[in-house]
């Protein structure tokens, strides 16, 4: 007979005050709201890496994110904890519709003296990629049918795992569903051999165009060329104060060019009210100044 398991389980839950602690800590570094409803939700998500670690207790997991060292080690792994990565393939269609029928042809208007402009875009909390890929097959679709132009792909997140999918850029295949039958045909590979969780991956042609990094939206400066010309915001200021939400999106203004596009999730559109913006469509801004 199999030797039954000795996997230890969980013992207590994570109580108000060790929650306290760590929702402190997290927004201070990753900016997330994390009020006392939230807290069965971190518990919940803890429970994995604890296990990993071999902690059967939450209030011995958080003396351990305590002491000496323990931040370091674990805040990659809160972070994963505490941020919600939903993502999909055209995902608020009309923005990828509005990028297909408008945002290319104002971009190369705005930039008619140059020979063979480059467009820049940035999904600057892109998740698993999902949204930075959509976006590239819509640019890569008008760059070969109008041979106007060039492209450039930049998405950032905060956690490091997301940021690796998106590298990867290997997706079950019912996620990509969303993803126009054309654009499916050209733009993924299908393996030969399919198992029983069938994936696809995004074509080398794409890929190479794209770079992916770590970007903290909380600091103070961000690393990024400051000649962007369309920046999907989305799905993610909503997470934070309302203060911090308008300092990221002035920072994200910050790295575009005048004339840039900048899109929000739809629940976010008021944020961008007085920020030397133009509304062209619903959250869509132009920036002008
Ligand atoms: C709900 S997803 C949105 C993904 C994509 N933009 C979309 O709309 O489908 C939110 C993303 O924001 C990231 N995020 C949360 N806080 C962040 C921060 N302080 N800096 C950078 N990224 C952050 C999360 O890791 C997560 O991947």
């Amino acid at each position: 007979m199999e030797a039954l398991s000795t996997r230890s389980e969980v013992v207590d839950g994570l109580g108000p005050a060790d929650y306290a602690r760590l929702a402190a800590l997290l927004n201070g570094i990753v900016g997330i709201k994390l009020p006392p409803s939230k807290r069965l939700m971190l518990e919940g998500r803890l429970r994995g890496r604890m296990r990993q670690l071999g902690f059967t207790s939450h209030s011995a997991y958080c003396d351990h994110v305590f002491n000496q060292g323990g931040q370091q080690e674990e805040l990659p792994h809160l972070i994963d904890a505490v941020t919600t990565n939903k993502t999909d393939f055209f995902r608020e269609v009309e923005h990828y519709r509005f990028l297909h029928d408008t945002i290319v042809a104002e971009l190369l208007r705005l930039r008619s003296r140059e020979r063979h402009p480059e467009i820049k875009f940035w999904s600057v909390a892109s998740s698993t990629g999902a949204e930075l890929w959509s976006a590239a097959m819509v640019l890569d679709q008008l760059a070969a049918d109008t041979g106007q132009f060039d492209y450039a792909l930049l998405g950032t997140d905060i956690s490091t795992r997301v940021l690796e999918h998106a590298v990867r850029a290997v997706y079950a295949a019912d996620l990509v569903q969303p993803v126009p039958k054309a654009m499916r045909e050209k733009y993924l590979l299908v393996p030969l051999k399919a198992g029983h969780h069938p994936t696809v991956r995004i074509v080398p042609e794409l890929r190479q165009r794209a770079s992916f990094a770590r970007l903290n939206l909380m600091d103070e400066n961000y690393a990024v060329d400051d000649d962007q010309d369309v920046c999907f915001l989305r799905n993610v200021l909503i997470y934070f104060e309302k203060s911090d939400q308008e300092a990221v999106v002035r920072k994200v203004l910050g790295r575009m060019r005048k004339g840039g596009f900048l899109v929000l999730g739809h629940s976010e559109a008021p944020v961008g009210s007085g920020m030397g913006l133009r509304q062209v469509a619903p959250a869509v801004f132009v920036k002008e100044t």
